[in-house]
């Protein structure tokens, strides 16, 4: 029998008929379900409008993972379309906003950061998407292509393209409800996420690269997360593709 951590993971976070193991309850309590940075600046983003009316079936046959990017900056309408059609608000039921994509328990745990080095209308910097008014939220300015480069164990194409998507959980929107089981759960949803943009990406013309092979904790000091009660899962490279 496998003993590697993952191993025990996966074995320790089953659902068994019958039998709720300790630890896969959650505490009942209800967290906000929207990071928000009152203090910060705040970049209104244009209305998302989609690009072109495509099929489908062309996106699909049409994506992979692009790694070599132009210079030329990516429009801001884009990231707006990018970040809307990624984790964006879809529809009102009730007093409830559901979102383009799902979320085990609609909690959405995953929370969106850009990294732009080369929009068109928006200065380099740090920024973390604001989902509700649709809005892009000042964490800090300059040029970080460098870093999230290098926090991503080098891979150039993180300072080639215009934006890097980040992607953080707070793990306790998820664990409120599922517990232990919830660290299954982020995962999955930041994949629906990303899929949304990489999908996305496409119709707009544009190349996209999902990245996993990272330095977390770089990241998250780049994002200025804690690591712990929020922590980096996933990134995304997306911007005009070479060749
Ligand atoms: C979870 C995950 C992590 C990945 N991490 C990286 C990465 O760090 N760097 C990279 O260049 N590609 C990464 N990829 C892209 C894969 O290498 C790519 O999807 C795979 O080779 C199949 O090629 P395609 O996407 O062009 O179809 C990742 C893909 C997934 C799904």
């Amino acid at each position: 029998m496998a003993e590697g951590i993952g191993d025990r993971f996966q074995q320790g976070t089953k659902y068994y008929p019958f039998k709720m193991d300790e630890g896969m309850a959650g505490t009942g309590s209800s967290p906000d379900l929207y990071k928000v940075y009152p203090d910060s600046n705040r970049i209104r983003l244009p209305v998302p409008r989609p690009g072109q009316e495509i099929f489908l079936d062309h996106v699909l046959k049409k994506r992979r993972s692009m790694r070599e990017f132009t210079g030329t900056p990516l429009k801001l309408n884009m990231l707006s379309y990018l970040l809307w059609a990624s984790a964006g608000i879809q529809r009102v039921e009730g007093k409830f906003h559901f979102r383009t994509v799902p979320s085990a328990g609609a909690l959405y745990p995953v929370e969106t950061y850009v990294v732009a080095h080369n929009v068109e209308g928006l200065e380099k910097g740090v920024y973390h998407y604001g989902i509700r008014e649709h809005v892009l939220e000042e964490i800090r300015l300059g040029d970080h292509s460098c870093s999230i480069a290098d926090a991503a164990l080098g891979q150039q194409a993180c300072a080639q393209a215009p934006v890097v998507f980040i992607w953080t959980a707070v793990f306790e929107r998820c664990k409120s409800k599922y517990g232990q089981r919830a660290f299954r759960y982020v995962y999955l949803d930041a994949g629906h996420i990303a899929q949304n943009l990489i999908l996305s990406a496409v119709s707009l013309g544009l190349g996209s690269c999902p990245i996993a092979a990272l330095y977390d904790d770089e990241v998250n000091e780049i994002i200025d997360v804690d690591g712990e009660e929020e922590s980096v899962i996933y990134m995304t490279v997306a911007g005009w593709p070479k060749g």
